[in-house]
């Protein structure tokens, strides 16, 4: 199995992404003789094996489907076990071509951390480049070689368990770019430019916290780094829905109405004949009290208007009325996924 190419058919052993919605999918490695429960029942790996990759397959008894999807880097950044904080697709294409990779580059990268970046980043190289990862914590050292290797990725990334601050990368002269997610970046920049060819080349650093961002910019600067740039990538999606409008004929009996309630409505000089009419005698401010009147009587025509539209429009929403039409249209997600971090650039020019 590999991340890279893509093959038509699933086969034994390979690792598939069953798909259950777009925010509920299952990363399965697929075995003869197995099963697996999903939320749609159980799904046999017999059923799966052989399969056209992109296929409906019906879970056992007939109680519902998923689609069996090839894996990708994104598809993995959204379903690998989290061993620590991950870079997500927003950033990490952001990443790639702020840091100019292409087939052939060479990159290193520190902390290795869940891998998620790292897939990206293989993929982004391959055919003919390399990352060089490095990652002082042992046990994610050692699951992510092994996920690596399980991804058909081994041949294009190395990892090295190593405290790339203490110790450095061991590198001189050989990167295209240099990756940096750690706590303190700034004391990895040394490390960073020698490990950089001596034609230059471009370095980020991912920091959550903009205090970490101020070192690492005086750091960058005072290390000879140029066009120190800090940017925030955020998300914003969208939906597609079919929504039901209101048609024309809504207005016509709505100004029906507004000709009914104008009738209703009396003028200023009825208003005072019917204060005359009814007063015992004062009618000093006969016309004042009739304007105030004929006042009164406009606002509550107007709310019987009001409350005529809304309930007609209700109505229509509800499908209890026909004069509407249905229309596609983009509204915006519910959720803007908030800040993860900065991302800082920064370019090495060598003379
Ligand atoms: C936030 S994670 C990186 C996540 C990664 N970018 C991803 O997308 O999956 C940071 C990693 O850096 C590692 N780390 C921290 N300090 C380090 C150091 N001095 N040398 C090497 N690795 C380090 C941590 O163990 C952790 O696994």
């Amino acid at each position: 199995m590999s991340f890279l190419g893509y093959k038509s058919n699933v086969e034994e052993g390979d690792l598939v992404i069953i798909f259950l919605g777009h925010d509920s999918m299952l990363p399965l490695t697929v075995r003869q003789g197995e099963t697996t429960q999903t939320r749609f029942g159980a799904l046999r790996h017999s059923q799966v094996i052989g399969k056209q990759y992109g296929s409906k397959i019906e879970t056992l008894g007939g109680k519902g489907f998923v689609y069996v999807l090839h894996p990708t880097p994104e598809l993995w950044t959204v379903n690998l076990p989290h061993r620590t904080q991950i870079l997500y697709s927003t950033d990490i294409g952001v990443i790639i071509s702020q840091l100019e990779l292409k087939p052939g580059s060479v990159v290193v990268e520190s902390g290795t951390g869940s891998g998620s970046l790292s897939h990206s980043l293989a993929r982004a190289v391959a055919p003919s480049g390399h990352l060089y990862t490095f990652e002082f914590h042992e046990q994610r050292a050692a699951t992510a070689e092994k996920e690596f290797k399980d991804h058909g990725l081994s041949n294009l990334i190395t990892v090295q368990c190593k405290d790339a601050i203490q110790d450095g990368f061991g590198m001189t002269d050989v990167a295209d770019a240099v990756f940096l997610d750690l706590p303190s970046p700034w004391s990895a920049l040394r490390h960073a430019k020698a490990a950089l060819k001596s034609a230059g080349g471009r370095i980020c650093s991912f920091s959550p916290c903009i205090e970490q961002v101020q070192k690492t910019c005086l750091e960058l600067t005072a290390q000879g780094f140029d066009e120190v740039t800090t940017l925030e990538c955020l998300l914003r999606s969208y939906d597609v829905r079919t929504i039901s409008l209101p048609i024309p004929k809504l207005g016509f009996e709505a100004e029906d109405l507004q000709e009914k309630s104008d009738k209703s409505v009396r003028n200023i000089s009825d208003a005072c004949d019917d204060i005359k009419e009814s007063d015992n005698g004062d009618n000093s401010n006969v016309e004042e009290v009739a304007e105030q009147n004929v006042v009164k009587d406009i606002h509550k025509e107007t709310g019987k208007k009001r409350r005529f539209n809304e309930d007609k429009f209700s109505k229509v929403q509800s499908g209890s009325n026909k004069s509407c039409v249905t229309m596609r249209c983009t509204t915006q997600g519910k959720e803007m996924p908030g800040h993860t971090g900065y991302l800082t650039f920064a370019t090495l020019f060598r003379k």
